[in-house]
C-alpha cells in the first residue's frame, strides 16, 4: 500500500550555506492493515519523514507510492485531495478550533469531502467514532472544557472521519501524562485492528512503541528494524 524507495531529505543550513542530510536512504514497505511504529530521538529525522510519507512535505530524491502512486509526481491539487481522504493525522498538538464544538471539530475534514452521502451520514459516524472514544457526553464541550487526553481523543476521531487509509500520527502522546498516554496508544492499535486502517506512528517512547506494533527505529538517517529489541 505503501512504499518508500531511496528517499532522502536534506535541508539548507541557516548561516553555512551548506546542507544537512536529515534523511539518507529510506527504504520501506508497508502493507495494508499494518501498524507500523518508527522511534529515534528528538531531531533524527522523525517528523520529516512523516510528512514526507503523508504528502505534506516532498523528498529530495527517492520516490514515495502510495497505492503504486508516486507522489512525488502528482499535482498540488491531487496531492490535497489525497491527503484530505486517504489519509488521517494526528499532531502532538491536537489542533482542534477552539470556537466549535467537538461534535463541529471532528466534521471540519467532511466539509471539503463528498465521500460522505449526506451531512447526516458524516454527523452519525462523528456521533459513533466519538462514543467508542468515550466522549458521547462531551459533543457540545468546547476544546476548552476537555482534558489533554480527551483533546487528543477528538484529534483521532477527527483524523478518521473521512475514513483515511492510512492513519499518521506524530508524538500523538508527546503532551500526554503516562496514563493517558497509554490510553491514546490502546485507542490508537485498537482502530487499526476494527476500522483496518494502517497505522503508522512516531515517538521517542520506546516503551510505548512496543504496545503498537512493529517497532523501527530511525537513526543516523536511516530505518532499521528493532521488533526483537
Ligand atoms: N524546514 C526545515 N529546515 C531546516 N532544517 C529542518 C527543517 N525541518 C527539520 N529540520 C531539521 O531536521 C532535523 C530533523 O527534524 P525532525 O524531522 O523534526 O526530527 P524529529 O521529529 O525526530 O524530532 C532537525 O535537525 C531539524 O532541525
Ligand atoms: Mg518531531
Amino acid at each position: 500500500m505503501l512504499e518508500l524507495v531511496n528517499v532522502a531529505k536534506s535541508y539548507e543550513s541557516p548561516g553555512t550555506g551548506g546542507t544537512v542530510c536529515v534523511l539518507k536512504d529510506i527504504t520501506l514497505k508497508v502493507e495494508k492493515g499494518e501498524s507500523l511504529v518508527i522511534v529515534g530521538p528528538s531531531g533524527s529525522g522523525k517528523s520529516t519523514l512523516l510528512n514526507i510519507i503523508g504528502a505534506l512535505d516532498e523528498p529530495t530524491s527517492g520516490r514515495v507510492l502510495f497505492d503504486a502512486r508516486d507522489l512525488t509526481k502528482q499535482s498540488d491539487v491531487e496531492l490535497a485531495r489525497i491527503r484530505n481522504r486517504q489519509i488521517g493525522f494526528v499532531f502532538q498538538l491536537h489542533h482542534l478550533l477552539p470556537q466549535c464544538t467537538v461534535l463541529e471539530n471532528v466534521l471540519i475534514p467532511t466539509l471539503v469531502d463528498r465521500s460522505h452521502s449526506s451531512k447526516q451520514e458524516a454527523q452519525e459516524r462523528a456521533a459513533n467514532l466519538l462514543e467508542r472514544v468515550g466522549l458521547q457526553d462531551h459533543l457540545l464541550h468546547r476544546p476548552g472544557e476537555l482534558s489533554g487526553g480527551q483533546r487528543q481523543r477528538v484529534a483521532v476521531v477527527r483524523a478518521l472521519i473521512n475514513r483515511p487509509k492510512l492513519l499518521l500520527a506524530d508524538e500523538p502522546t508527546g503532551s500526554l501524562d503516562e496514563e493517558a498516554s497509554q490510553n491514546i496508544a490502546e485507542l490508537l492499535v485498537e482502530l487499526n485492528r476494527s476500522e483496518g486502517v494502517t497505522l503508522i506512528v512516531v515517538t521517542h517512547s520506546l516503551q510505548l512503541a512496543q504496545r503498537m506494533g512493529h517497532v523501527m527505529e530511525l537513526s543516523g538517517g536511516v530505518l532499521k528494524d528493532r521488533s526483537d529489541g
